[in-house]
């Protein structure tokens, strides 16, 4: 198993840290806490970067491609809220953008796909684009991720680990064919149902790119890596293996054979939105597990069921109730969570723009203090 560069700051630092051991299945005496979108428009000092340094042009994605930038709003959250695990500023969409698709982030609507694929002739057209213009197209990335681990050794006791990410395949060919946002994802699910083959060769496609875009993460510093699959959860259990399960096993394949300073591959998490029907599918060989809001942590383990660590799973509605009762359901997720080997505590999916920060200061203290 190659080695991580031997010069990472953190390459042996966070072996022993909460977050690396949790997901490897030890239980730290401390229940280790992040947030899925921690960065970003939840934090004043998010808004105040974005509104100095972006021209009324510039979108997120290319934001994401400044390195100062993305690794500033990366440790932003990591400071304020004293999180056990920084998730690195970017986004699922970056590796389209860098295979040439033109795509942008409409702010309060989400990704928006010029051409949207729509027949297998524009899937032949789309990946006729070598997923390897890839390696060098990935480099504000790579640099983002070495200022990131240079700075996490600057913050506490230097140990906080790097997460990397990518978006699962049929995530990004949800967006690929129906150009933006969707409720039902109905037009990617008619082209899988129309061209079972013409899908295949796309989400093969999209799992090369972002399965790219992951190691790069990872062989720069990140001590973790997340697969984000958030519209999974349109699709029943056979289509989900026949269709998506072989993509997704494929783009995680680009980094299963990196190990960090301890010489153990680098921890894989593989997270869902709505994937309930889906979890006993959803294993893949990972390290843990991401359950969203609507199941809870003891019944997605008896699903999965697998030696696995599990994620989640505050709903983010509480995050606007009083005190007490967001008390009251962080205790119930960490009971749920108290029968896996292992829990990461995290929300059931991202932190909503709205959220007020110093509720997620005061929820990773609770935890801590638990
Ligand atoms: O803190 C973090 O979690 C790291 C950053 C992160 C972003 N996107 C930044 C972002 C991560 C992990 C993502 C992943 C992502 N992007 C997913 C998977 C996770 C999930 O939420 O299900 C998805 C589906 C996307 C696609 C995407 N990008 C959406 C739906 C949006 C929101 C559009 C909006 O304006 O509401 C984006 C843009 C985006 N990505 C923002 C951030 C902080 C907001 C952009 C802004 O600052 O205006």
């Amino acid at each position: 198993m190659p080695a991580l560069r031997e010069d990472h700051p953190l390459n042996t630092r966070t072996a022993a840290s909460g977050l690396v051991r949790a997901y490897r299945g030890d239980r730290p005496d401390v229940t280790p806490v992040w947030f899925m979108r921690q960065a970003g428009r939840s934090l004043p000092e998010y808004r105040e970067l974005r509104a100095r340094t972006d021209s009324p042009a510039r979108d997120m994605l290319e934001t994401c491609l400044v390195p100062e930038l993305a690794s500033e709003i990366t440790l932003q959250p990591v400071r304020r809220h004293g999180v056990d695990a920084a998730i690195f500023f970017s986004d699922i969409m970056v590796p389209l953008k860098l295979a040439g698709v033109d795509v942008r982030i409409e702010p309060g609507v989400g990704p928006v796909v010029a051409e949207p694929i729509r027949t297998p002739d524009d899937v032949e057209r789309l990946i006729a684009s070598d997923p390897a213009v890839l390696d060098a197209a990935l480099e504000p990335v790579r640099e983002a991720v070495r200022q990131t681990v240079a700075g996490l050794t600057e913050i506490g006791d230097g140990t906080t680990p790097l997460i990397g990410f990518a978006g699962a395949p049929f995530t990004l060919a949800a967006y690929l064919v129906a150009g933006r946002p969707s409720k039902d994802h109905l037009e990617a699910r008619t082209l899988m149902r129309s061209y079972p083959e013409a899908w295949d060769r796309l989400t093969r496609w999209a799992a090369e790119v972002t399965g790219r875009f992951l190691r790069a993460q990872v062989a720069e510093g990140a001590s973790a890596a997340q697969l984000f699959d958030s519209w999974a959860g349109s699709l029943p259990l056979d289509q989900y293996q026949e269709h998506v399960a072989p993509a997704s096993r494929l783009a995680l394949e680009h980094v299963r054979d990196l190990a960090d300073g301890s010489g153990r591959h680098v921890p894989l998490v593989h997270f869902g939105v709505g994937a309930g029907e889906l979890y006993s599918a959803m294993h893949l060989g990972v390290d843990a597990v991401g359950v969203d809001w609507r199941v809870a942590l003891d019944v997605a383990l008896e699903r999965i069921d697998a030696d696995v660590s599990v994620q989640g799973n505050l709903d983010p509605a509480v995050l606007g109730a009083p005190w007490e009762i967001i008390e009251a359901a962080i205790d119930h997720v960490l009971m749920a969570g108290s029968v896996a080997r292992a829990h990461v505590f995290n929300l059931g999916h991202g932190v909503p723009p709205t959220a007020d920060p110093t509720v997620l200061t005061r929820i990773v203290q609770a935890v801590h203090e638990r």
